[in-house]
């Protein structure tokens, strides 16, 4: 089976890239983490890469709040090729990528978002889902276009909303689902390219 090279982007806590290092780390996903790279300096997903010896970068983002600067784009671009990257993995990156991205890695990035898409697309999925009163919401892997959340679905994982649920025992529940799907998926698509 081949190793497909990972280049992980994120923004946030980063805990679906502990999933995928963790799961690296046991052997049971056949790829090499090449990279961690976030728009935030701060962010602790730089700190599970330092952690487990990844290299890792902050972007600086430029001006705008939901996209990178056309040139910054590019930078990143230079970046995941530098690292070797082969697959570029969203791990809660809270910014849609535009055309340098895109062409430059065509169907090989992919995202995790927080419910069955097309469902409840954007910022805090699982509250949205509550507050439309569903009794099933879950997560979906889908490879990226320019759109928020939105590109060909590769698999997704129910999760219930049970009576009692607040907007952070269903994220829990959500997060669990999704920490055991994002490596599966792309252990699968090491399998397909080996
Ligand atoms: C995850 O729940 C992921 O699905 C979500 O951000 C969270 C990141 O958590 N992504 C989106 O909402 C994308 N629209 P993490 O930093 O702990 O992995």
């Amino acid at each position: 089976m081949k190793s497909l090279g990972l280049g992980i982007l994120g923004s946030g806590r980063g805990s679906n890239c502990r999933a995928i290092l963790e799961a690296i780390r046991a052997g049971t996903l056949p790829a090499r983490a090449c990279v961690v790279i976030s728009d935030v300096i701060d962010a602790p997903i730089l700190d599970i890469a330092r952690e487990f010896s990844v290299p890792n970068a902050y972007l600086p983002p430029g001006q705008f709040r939901t996209r990178l600067e056309p040139n910054v784009e590019s930078e990143l671009v230079r970046m995941l090729r530098d690292a070797g990257v082969d697959l570029v993995v969203l791990a809660g990156f809270m910014r849609v990528l535009k055309a340098p991205m895109l062409e430059a890695f065509p169907r090989r990035i992919i995202n995790i978002h927080p419910s069955l898409l097309p469902k409840f697309q954007g910022l805090q999925a699982w509250k949205q889902a509550l507050a439309a009163g569903e009794t099933v919401t879950g997560c979906t892997v889908h490879y990226v276009d320019d759109k928020i959340d939105h590109g060909d679905i590769i698999a997704q994982r129910q999760v219930p909303i049970l009576p009692n649920d607040s907007a952070e025992t269903l994220h829990a529940r959500v997060q669990i689902a999704e920490h055991e799907l994002y490596p599966a998926v792309i252990a699968q698509l090491c399998a397909k390219t080996s």
